[in-house]
């Protein structure tokens, strides 16, 4: 799976740097850095809905910083075959 973060200015602004380092946290302690890339992007295009843009595989979500955790559960663990 790849998992892309945008890192484009309004996305940054929003919090990118703290989406992507927690998510950098989750998948460490997950141990799935075999399974899971993780990437910045530029603009996606989406500066004007809320939370940071990020991709998944095709898929876009809308993550705000304090709910990576949230994100990382429902979106990103049942994703993954072998996710705990
Ligand atoms: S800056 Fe993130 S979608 Fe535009």
């Amino acid at each position: 799976m790849e998992i892309r973060v945008c890192i484009g200015s309004s996305c940054y602004l929003k919090g990118s740097r703290e989406v992507i380092n927690e998510l950098n946290q989750l998948i460490k302690e997950n141990s799935l850095n075999s399974m899971v890339s993780l990437k910045g992007s530029f603009c996606m295009g989406k500066c004007s809905v809320d939370g940071v843009t990020v991709s998944c595989d095709d898929k876009f979500y809308f993550v705000e910083p304090d709910d990576v955790d949230d994100f990382f559960e429902k979106v990103i663990v049942p994703s993954i075959p072998r996710a705990i």
